[in-house]
């Protein structure tokens, strides 16, 4: 392949052969471009693992046959995996993103995306679809399972190491789904209603850390709409947002037949629509040859094609992969994510010879579930079996199923299961959320677990003091048995390793590390957001706002079953030492903690520290607690270590949409550092100084009082009533005054209670200057002093 220069090669297309390069190529491809020597590139699914589909990939599939296959991928459930697709390749299944968010380890993300890379290369794919890192806003979303976390710098980080790894590997990411595409209810047509704050502070801000921290090759626009506007077609997001605002320079990229109006796709910023459309090309051309597409906007994101295309090529490295190895990757990345949500008097882990005869429940015990269904869905190069895994580690373990998808079977299996307890000494039982409802295009219904494990587990734990509980399931899950059980471990879906995870973590060949990235609700009503989901008439209203997640539950104080954040393990960890380089912020300052952290036990174990803030007296509402970093530590018994996370000025900013932009207040902020979000081990408070006072903008009808606060506003109208009554300023104080206690606007506050009757432009030309004074104000705060 020779080396291309994007410019000339654009000089010299034709409108068609721009438009061919902008569509794609059947389903995965870009479009060659034969008589410049440029190939096509291949992309393909998706977060956790390679989807490779030899018929639709190598034997380019065509019309409405693709489609349908298509369908078939999206539509199909997981445990369907081996059949529904023709042809696969197998590759490794690694956890899925609700399960490696747990392990929040970055390190390990890149390694992740490292590992993907080379599947990737070995069997020819140039750019991952993926990740997806939608926020969790419900654990009902259909797609909880692909995504990280309900907390957006958490969501940031893990996907900037993803991605970093997968392009170190010369293989590019395409970060999805922009924006806010949290739940699967009618998924390619729902507006999404969810105020500039919110979006700014949670569901954007995950993308916008990812796209500072990796710069990835392409990023993916979502299927719903945006506050009214179709995802694809959204100019503000596409280009305002990501270009203009966080200096994006890659290539935007449609969801696989997410453009409904192709000309107005590409305006909007949405250079390549995938997959090929003959329909939406020929719509393109003649938008083009109407000149209702400027050529600019065509060139520059055909540019966008090449430049992708030609660092995609210059990255190819077509090694074979060693497939046993990436095996125990998935495995560990596994172990190091699984949760251990309850640990009663020490149950775990086992100890292989005191543990007596172990029975294993639950026919995920043989048929492990590993990972949630649609377009991510892989094709496993081998699937551990926990059943064996446990059998390796301890001598006597019995099986039994415990339910069935059967209904008719419950009672008797229970029945079965329960006599074979009688006769164990520790009961393990594997069960999950209902394999192959929810997943990509639905949403799951409630937070139960499949049709008779509920009761499964309650009948068990009421006959039984040594039940385990291992459970497989995309999000937050209720757990009506908790207080009864020993001992609950939480694997989300954690790939093809899980088995082998699973048995080192019950048996303590590894101490479990991980912790939850969303909040696990006690009833599903507690769910933020919950009064508006799914949304009705095809708009779902985000009435929670910035409030999302554990911020929910700790702003109306909600106890949850389990917080964001929380995990046990088998040592403890002391916290002790928490100092701070600097007390006071500035404008554009940061800071950096320090803390000591020591294993105050008797194994070796991990431990993430996470640093939150919390406003004392925020002038914009504000949730009482934001996760700013976090780090993940290895500790040796008795051993201590200094952790250090660095604040940036962004971290102390609030999003204000009456300002357009991140503004510092004036505030005592509390640096807290936790365990989880609900148990803070240390404090320390710094002092943010904003400078500035910050007051509301000035409009026609602001009530007199913020005007009589505002020295700024005060003395303006002053001297603008000064002028107009021919008064000194003091009067015209005094005038204001008299109107201290109107709720009416300024301007009819002075018509009516003074009689007095001015020009409007007059007026008007007031208010501007006032507000650009302020904004100039705020701008140099070190005025601040002259001007109060
Ligand atoms: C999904 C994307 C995926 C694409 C290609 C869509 O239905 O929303 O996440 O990358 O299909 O499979």
């Amino acid at each position: 392949m020779t080396a291309f220069d994007a410019k000339t090669v654009i000089a010299s297309l034709t409108h068609a052969e721009k438009v061919d390069l902008l569509s794609g190529f059947n389903m995965w491809k870009t479009r060659a471009i034969e008589r410049f020597g440029i190939p096509s590139i291949v992309m393909t699914d998706g977060t956790y693992g390679v989807r490779y589909s030899v018929d639709q990939i190598d034997n380019d599939m065509k019309g409405g046959q693709d489609f349908d296959a298509f369908l078939g991928v999206v539509n199909r459930r997981a445990n369907d995996v081996q059949t529904a697709w023709g042809t696969m390749k197998a590759a490794t299944c690694f956890p899925n993103g609700s399960s490696l968010g747990c392990s929040w380890d970055v390190d390990l993300a890149h390694e992740l995306g490292a590992a993907l890379a080379r599947e990737c290369q070995a069997l020819g794919v140039h750019v991952l679809l993926g990740p997806g890192i939608n926020i969790r806003r419900t654990p009902l979303g259909g797609r909880a399972y692909e995504y990280y976390a309900e907390d957006p710098v958490l969501t940031g980080d893990i996907a900037a190491g993803v991605i970093n790894g997968m392009q170190d590997g010369g293989v590019g990411a395409s970060l999805k789904h922009f924006a806010c595409n949290n739940s699967e209810v009618e998924r390619t047509t729902m507006d999404s209603v969810v105020e500039e704050r919110a979006l700014r502070e949670i569901y954007l801000l995950g993308f916008e850390r990812a796209v500072a921290k990796s710069r990835p090759w392409t990023v993916m626009s979502a299927y719903n709409r945006l506050n009214g506007v179709q995802a694809a077609e959204n100019h503000w997001l596409l280009t305002e947002v990501l270009r203009e605002d966080w200096g994006f320079e890659g290539l935007v990229m449609s969801d696989w037949q997410g453009v409904k109006d192709r000309p107005a796709s590409l305006i909007a910023g949405n250079d390549l629509d995938m997959p090929e459309s003959s329909t939406r090309k020929e719509d393109l051309l003649a938008a083009i040859e109407a000149g209702t597409v400027p050529m600019a906007v065509v060139d520059s994101a055909c540019e966008r094609v090449l430049v992708l295309v030609g660092r995609a090529l210059a990255g190819e490295d077509r090694r074979p992969c060693d497939f046993t190895a990436h095996h125990a990757l998935a495995r560990r990345f596994a172990a190091e994510s699984i949760v251990l949500l309850r640990n009663e008097d020490g149950l775990l882990p086992l100890d292989p010879g005191k543990a007596g005869r172990i029975l294993v429940i639950g026919e995920s015990a043989t048929e492990a579930v590993i990972q949630g269904s649609g377009c991510a869905t892989t094709t496993p190069t081998f699937v551990d079996r926990p059943l064996d895994e446990i059998r390796r580690l301890a001598a006597q373990v019995d099986h039994v199923v415990g339910t069935s998808d059967d209904p008719a079977r419950h009672e008797a299996l229970r029945q079965e299961a329960l006599a074979a307890a009688a006769r164990a000494d520790t009961v393990i039982v594997f069960a999950n959320t209902i394999v192959g409802y929810d997943g990509e295009g639905s949403d799951r219904r409630d937070l139960a677990l499949a049709p008779g494990q509920d009761a499964l587990i309650a009948a068990l734990a009421a006959a039984h003091p040594k039940v385990i509980v291992v459970l497989a399931n995309p999000d937050a899950v209720a757990m009506p048995w908790l207080d009864a059980v020993g001992a609950v471990v939480e694997t989300f879906f954690s790939g093809q390793g899980m088995g082998a995870a699973v048995a080192d973590i019950l048996f303590g060949r590894v101490s479990p590390s991980g912790k939850l990235t969303t909040t696990f609700p006690k009833r599903i009503e507690d769910i933020p957001g919950y009064p508006t989901y799914p949304g009705e008439n095809g708009r779902h209203l985000y009435c929670e706002g910035i409030h999302v997640g554990y911020r929910h539950y700790d702003k109306r104080g909600i106890e949850p079953l389990f917080p964001f954040g929380f995990g046990l393990s088998y040592t403890s960890f002391a916290y002790a030492d928490l100092t701070l380089d600097r007390t006071r912020v500035g404008p554009g300052e940061g800071l950096t903690a320090s803390v000591s952290v020591t294993n105050t036990g008797a194994r070796a174990g991990k431990e993430i520290v996470q640093l939150y803030l919390q406003p004392t007296a925020p002038r914009l509402q504000a949730s009482p607690r934001n996760l700013r970093g976090f780090v993940k530590v290895a500790l040796e018994p008795g051993e201590t270590r200094r952790v250090r996370i660095a604040l940036t000025a962004r971290d102390f900013e609030a999003f204000d949409p009456a300002r357009g932009g991140w503004v510092l207040d004036t505030d005592v902020v509390t640096v807290a550092i936790g365990a989880s979000s609900r148990d803070i081990r240390l404090e320390a408070r710094v002092q943010c100084d904003a400078g500035v006072v910050r007051h509301r903008p000035v409009a026609w009808d602001t009530q007199p009082i913020f005007i009589l606060e505002n020295p700024i506003a005060r003395k303006a109208f002053a001297g603008f009533l000064a002028g107009k009554l021919a008064v000194n300023e003091a009067d015209a104080e005094r005038l204001l005054e008299h109107c201290r206690n109107s709720f009416f606007g300024i301007v009819t506050s002075l018509d009516r209670r003074l009689r007095l009757r001015f020009d409007r432009d007059e007026v008007e030309a007031l208010i501007a200057s006032i507000n650009a004074g302020m904004r100039a104000l705020e701008q140099q705060p070190a005025l601040r002093d002259a001007a109060e």
